[in-house]
């Protein structure tokens, strides 16, 4: 077996006495797509969250390609490899979508400073390659305010792939979008992860679209992880169809 791109052991993590993270002991290799399922407060935001450096667990590490980066700031972590997209689009909406591309490169890098013109964060001809990508090149000078929901999800999934990610973690990315739309932004997501060899997890409420686009599945219960393994197996076991998908 390759070695795990991303591993988690013992991780703890509590908010008062509500147990968010409780040992989560987790590996992921590389070219798999999990899927993380769970009911709303299981706890899947959070795990992200630690795993990208926005909260720190209270005991436990996360290592991504062999070195530990548990304690590392966010900015850190994308520039080891991990990307990730929001349960809320963190789009900056007075912008167009191409400034939205270079404001990720910016703030990604560290690079740029309050005097240096935004379009020195990263060569345009990178900014229309990444738009091209997700099928938003057509609308690269229109203002994000514009977009429908679908796109924005898009574009935030286009903004983590600025430092060319190995692994890119997705909260949500079909929530807020119809039935009938969440297929199609999905296949988008998959052929440019597949294209680029981009590991990934994403979280996902609809088991139509986990059934489909992923080749691990991971379900979580109140801050552990109640089942892990092959979709069918997952989906399949009765104490995830009771608690996880409500049946
Ligand atoms: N910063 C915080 N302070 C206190 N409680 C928090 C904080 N962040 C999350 N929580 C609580 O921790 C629990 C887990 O939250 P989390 O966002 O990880 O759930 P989730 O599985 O992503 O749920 P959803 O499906 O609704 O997005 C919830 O009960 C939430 O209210
Ligand atoms: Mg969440």
């Amino acid at each position: 077996m390759t070695q795990p791109l991303l591993q988690t052991s013992g991780l703890q993590l509590a908010f008062g006495g509500l147990v968010v993270a409780d040992n989560i002991n987790f590996e992921l290799h590389p070219g798999e797509r999990l899927a993380v399922i769970g009911q709303n407060g299981a706890g899947k935001t959070t795990f992200i969250n630690i795993c990208t450096g926005f909260i720190r667990p209270s005991g436990g590490t996360v290592s991504f390609d062999g070195r530990d980066v548990t304690r590392l700031s966010p900015r850190a972590i994308v520039q080891r490899g991990i990307g990730r997209s929001f349960q809320l689009p963190q789009l900056f909406l007075e912008h167009t979508v191409r400034e939205c591309i270079q404001l990720a490169a910016a703030g990604r890098t560290g690079r740029l400073r309050i005097w240096t013109p935004l379009s020195r964060a990263i060569p345009a001809t990178e900014v229309d390659h990444i738009l091209e990508l997700v099928g938003l090149r057509a609308r690269a000078d229109e203002l994000c305010s514009l977009l429908p929901e679908g796109q924005r999800k898009l574009l935030d999934i286009a903004m983590a792939l600025v430092l060319q990610p190995k692994l890119l973690i997705m909260d949500e990315p079909t929530s807020g979008v119809s039935t009938d739309e969440k297929h199609g932004l999905m296949a988008i997501i998959m052929r440019v992860l597949d294209e680029q060899k981009i590991t990934s997890i994403f979280v996902e409420h609809d088991v139509d679209i986990v059934t489909q686009y992923a080749t691990r599945v991971a379900a979580w219960i109140s801050g552990r992880i109640a089942a892990d393994g092959p979709p069918q197996e997952v989906l399949a076991n009765p104490e995830i169809r009771r608690n996880v998908i409500g049946e």
